[in-house]
């Protein structure tokens, strides 16, 4: 057993090196769903879900959240009604993905000890994406199905040094998983990367040891981002979000504006500035923009400033 900073025991045993985010997603797809098997994967979501699951032939069943509460107060639910009636007799896996790509949505222990109760009683596996764990804006760090866990529980955790310590190049990150399942996936990375360029294993080594300064500077670019663009958008009535509590995008509608692909072309040729349309994102997702606020606040204003004034044409 290792200890961590955060004072945990954690097992060498558990973790397996990937090339990224992405490599490990893969992995655990292959792990859990192959053709004929279906997944559930509450969207909108970062579309990668959605793109390993059908390569692998497995298919993605959408569980669309929806944006409610009062105005100021709105934030992201997940009907667990709903999700627990999308189990099926071929379903395998949920997707939780907490911090959420694109909403921010941060699901309570309370929601995911419920989700956590479900794939216990119906035998299904969790893919936790919880990579945005530490990029939240009250407390320490997310609530996350390691809080709740029990051993033999089947859950599959993606991890990545993309985010918190800005190495998306390095393509470096992790797949944390019951230590049984090693020699599959072993062979699982051995049969598609067979590992992991060294020196990338060593810039990950000096991250995680030496990377907390960048990470606490990181938080602190990202918190003034989020607040410029909350206030800036915030002030104007057309425009709908949640206030995000974790990760680093605004997801949001603009009252009158329902194709929000042409009003993503529009505004990078008339404004100047890059959003990506909510229907990228899947169900749930049309009619809405996201807009990365990982930015450096000045940038973050003038990009804030200029989204407003076009709104206000
Ligand atoms: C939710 C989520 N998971 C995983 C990743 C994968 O990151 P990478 O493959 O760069 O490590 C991303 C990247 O945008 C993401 O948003």
């Amino acid at each position: 057993m290792y200890p961590t900073a955060a004072g945990e025991s954690v097992d060498p045993e558990r973790f397996f090196v990937t090339i990224g985010g992405m490599h490990a997603l893969q992995i655990a797809v292959r792990m859990v769903a192959g053709a004929g098997d279906e997944v559930i994967l509450p969207t909108p979501a970062w579309p990668n879900f959605r793109g390993a699951f059908v390569i692998a032939g497995a298919t993605p069943i959408e569980l669309p959240m929806t944006l409610a509460g009062r105005v100021g107060k709105l934030r992201w639910q997940l009907d667990m009604e709903r999700l627990g009636a999308a189990i099926g007799p071929r379903t395998r896996a949920i997707v939780v993905n907490t911090p959420a790509n694109p909403t921010g949505w941060t699901a309570t222990l309370d929601e995911l000890t419920e989700i956590l109760g479900l794939a216990r009683r119906q035998g299904l596996w969790i893919i936790a994406d919880e990579i945005y764990g530490r990029v939240v804006f009250g407390g320490e760090r997310a609530p996350s199905f390691r809080d709740v866990m029990e051993p033999g529980d089947r859950i599959l955790f993606v991890q990545t040094l993309s985010k918190n310590w800005s190495m998306t190049g390095w393509r470096i990150g992790w797949l944390e998983a019951p230590p049984e399942l090693g020699p599959v996936i072993e062979n699982l990375v051995q049969y598609s990367t067979s590992g992991v360029p060294v020196f990338a294993q060593r810039a990950a080594i000096a991250a995680l040891d030496e990377g907390e300064a960048f990470f606490a500077h990181q938080l602190s670019r990202i918190r003034q981002g989020r607040d410029i663009i909350c206030d800036g958008l915030g002030a104007i009535d057309r425009v709908r979000f949640a206030r995000p509590d974790g990760a680093f995008y605004l997801f949001c509608s603009i009252d009158g504006e329902e194709d929000t692909r042409s009003l993503a072309l529009k505004l990078v040729d008339e404004a100047g500035i890059g959003l990506a349309p909510g229907s990228a994102f899947g169900a749930g997702g049309e009619g809405f923009l996201r807009i990365c606020f990982a930015r450096k606040a000045e940038d973050m204003a003038e990009a804030t400033r200029r989204l407003v004034a076009w709104l206000a044409r």
